[in-house]
């Protein structure tokens, strides 16, 4: 974060196999007549067919002159890896381009104003560019009319997260010397929620194979921090939803810090609010409530200043507007009309991702970390069954309307100190568990807005921060997910979330466990666990750690896992998401000083995992500064959209200039990071991978 904004921690191998193009150009050499079908279907989903076509031996076709090239089974890991930078700059590796898409500002219409390079842009301007901070990210390809979700690889909808401002470079110094802010205005904080929430972007591939938005489409939309949406679920109308705007308390405006995100089989995208909490504040002296202690809520927040000028964000003003931020989003990007659905059913937190697996029981499950120190795992299990044979029906669309959420517990298992054990998913439902009136829990609309509390009552495991989580498309109910870090856990005197609701968030100092095995955790690790039977709706699991993150050169208990080496040593994993053919792919948000407990690492970074074998390779490295976040592919996965998000934060970076103030910084905005564009400040931007010889991303 920047250095004026406080966060809840109070700181701020080379493939020498043929190619896809090169096995195509073989089979039109074999069979010229057949160049326009082969060149259409161009892509990883062509492959199946070549064999089939040099065999068809019917019609006009001459017979085959050549043996049958058998095309090459796709490699986890067919690429080389690459070293760690400290540069300006995406690495990628060999074979590989990178091209900034999309960054902040970038003009949504054609009558929308373009950037400002000195952040002058106004609140109206930025409310049809785009945000900032990109995050979480799904590409829908077109059907073939180019009027709904099919499968197209060319063309279709980028949608995107803006998580949060970075406010030395969001905004033109002002009058004040000492404070580039002051005075802070309404008109500012107006400028602050036009860049959160999110993009909808129609984008699509030209002939030369880069990708372009469509600047007059429909499609494109921005949603933001006054944007109405529907809230729904059992929360809808709660007492603690109602404000003097929304008596109802069923309309909300707007969404923020979305984070990381999800996507539906019906072609919506979920999108997740996660640090609330740092946008309200209090004008006066704050006396919070065990809800709002929970929740992190604050008398300054995390230094954004819209309490002191819009009532809405003064607790002391209104003080359950705060109550209706931390859902999961629902967004239609196919119709640009309709409204985003706060979905309260997936429970109120800190919301870090939505991964949504369809079990084999047709229910809808969705897996959700809540990210802060000594935070727990969920999954939502839908009431209603999936209808495969009409993924877009009315009936899909409202399966994440109700269901039942769980909290996860990690037990040690047999054996403690081995890594690895059994869990079981514990309901969060009133009347069960202890939820009920006696233990301040009213009905579920309380349960769901009070999550974090009603974990603490049945028992739920903290984590070292639960960030992503992602289910392996090739092991159904295998899931795994990144705990970033965790600086509080391990120390004494030792203590845990107490269970009636009372602690202070992140105020615990729980001891080392199975699952959560260092104290003072500065790199992170990833756990898995295998859900009983493959059943993704199943009330237990048995998991184990797939990777403790770390230095090599330790060989303490800060010892990383065997899989990590000198050349693939990285901190924080944050980030991961599976591709359809089985990829782990992890990205980092973590310490770039490459220094001490951090040397070796550089910048943030983006590896790929084998779930199986456990080898993990370096695929990307971002530029100075930055976060790594936020992945999704073409459905041929020849071209993969990564976002590169506040590339400039100054934090411990080697090359940061030394005694410089966000204040500073703010007056001389390209000192350090001038990514993506040289000469201008740094911007958050979407980047496009993609292969120089057309193939498949990573293979
Ligand atoms: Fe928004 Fe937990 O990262
Ligand atoms: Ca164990
Ligand atoms: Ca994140």
């Amino acid at each position: 974060m920047a250095d004026t904004l406080r966060d809840d921690d109070g700181i701020s191998n080379p493939s020498f196999n043929l190619h896809l193009t090169q096995l195509v150009d073989e089979a039109i050499a074999r069979q010229p007549n057949r160049r326009l079908l082969l060149k259409t279907g161009l892509g990883m989903a062509a492959i199946p067919f070549l064999g089939g076509l040099a065999a068809c031996g019917g019609g006009d076709d001459p017979a085959p002159t050549a043996p049958v090239v058998t095309p090459p089974s796709e490699q986890l890991l067919g690429f080389q890896g690459i070293p760690t930078s400290g540069a300006d700059t995406v690495t990628v590796p060999p074979g590989y381009v990178a091209t900034p898409f999309l960054p902040w500002g970038t003009p949504l219409s054609l009558s929308a104003p373009g950037f400002a390079a000195d952040a002058s842009n106004t609140a109206a301007d930025q409310e049809q560019q785009v945000g900032d901070n990109h995050d979480g990210m799904a590409f829908f390809g077109f059907n073939t009319e180019g009027n709904a979700l099919g499968e197209r690889n060319d063309e279709g909808l980028l949608v995107f997260n803006h998580e949060y401002i970075n406010p030395e470079y969001f905004y033109k110094p002002d009058t004040d010397p000492t404070d580039w802010l002051a005075p802070f205005t309404f008109e500012k904080a107006r400028k602050g929620l036009a860049a959160h929430g999110g993009t909808v972007a129609h984008v699509r591939r030209t002939s030369a194979g880069e990708w372009e938005l469509v600047r007059n489409s429909p499609y494109n939309r921005r949603i933001h921090g006054n944007t109405p949406m529907t809230i729904q679920g059992p929360a809808a109308g709660h007492a603690l939803m109602q404000t003097a705007a929304d008596p109802s308390g069923t309309q909300v405006l707007g969404m923020l810090n979305n984070c990381g995100n999800g996507r539906t089989p019906w072609g919506t995208f979920l999108t997740c609010e996660e640090n609330f909490n740092g946008y309200f504040g209090w004008n006066g002296v704050f006396t919070r409530n065990t809800l709002e202690a929970r929740y992190g809520l604050s008398e300054t927040g995390f230094g954004y200043r819209w309490h002191t000028v819009d009532p809405r964000f003064d607790m002391a003003a209104n003080r359950n507007e705060a109550n209706r931020f931390g859902w999961i989003v629902e967004v239609d990007p196919f119709s640009p009309a309709s409204q985003p659905v706060k979905r309260t059913a997936l429970g109120r937190f800190k919301h870090e991702n939505a991964e949504l697996v369809v079990a084999s029981n047709g229910k809808v499950v969705v897996y959700m970390g809540c990210d802060e120190v000594n935070e727990y795992a969920y999954k939502f299990v839908s009431s209603g069954t999936f209808d495969a044979s009409n993924p877009t029906s009315l009936a899909n669309r409202n399966l994440l309307s109700d269901g039942t959420l769980y909290v996860a517990r990690f037990d040690a298992g047999a054996v403690s100190g081995d890594r690895m054990g059994n869990g079981v998913w514990l309901p969060l439902v009133f009347g069960q568990n202890g939820l009920d009136v006696g233990n301040g829990f009213a009905d579920q609309g309380d349960v769901m807005i009070k999550a974090r509390q009603a974990a603490d009552r049945v028992g739920a495991t903290m984590m070292d921060r639960p960030e992503w989580v992602a289910a392996n498309p090739t092991k159904p109910g295998e899931v795994f997910m990144t705990c970033t870090n965790n600086s509080r856990r391990g120390t004494t005197p030792a203590s845990s979330n107490s269970i009636d609701g009372t602690s202070v968030s992140s105020s615990s100092r729980p001891p080392v466990d199975d699952a959560n095995p260092r104290a003072s955790n500065a790199w992170g690790h990833i756990v898995r666990w295998n859900e009983a039977g493959g059943d993704a709706t199943a009330l237990s699991f048995d998991w184990d750690i797939f990777l403790l993150a770390g230095q090599p050169s330790f060989t303490d208990q800060r010892a990383p896992s065997s899989n990590i080496t000198m050349d693939n040593l990285f901190n924080s994993p944050d980030g991961l998401a599976f591709d359809s053919f089985g990829r782990m792919w992890i990205q980092t948000d973590g310490n770039f000083s490459n220094t001490g407990n951090f040397a070796g690492n550089g910048n943030n970074q983006m590896l790929v995992g084998d779930p199986q074998t456990k080898e993990v390779r370096r695929f990307l490295v971002g530029p100075s500064g930055c976060e790594v976040t936020g992945i999704t592919w073409t459905p041929d996965r020849t071209t993969m959209f990564v976002n590169i998000q506040h590339p400039g934060e100054l934090g411990a970076h080697p090359r940061r200039p030394p005694t410089y103030s966000d204040n500073d910084l703010a007056r001389d905005p390209t000192v350090f990071s001038q990514w993506p564009t040289a000469g201008i400040r740094p911007r958050s931007a979407v980047v496009v991978v993609r292969r120089t010889d057309g193939g498949v991303i990573g293979g």
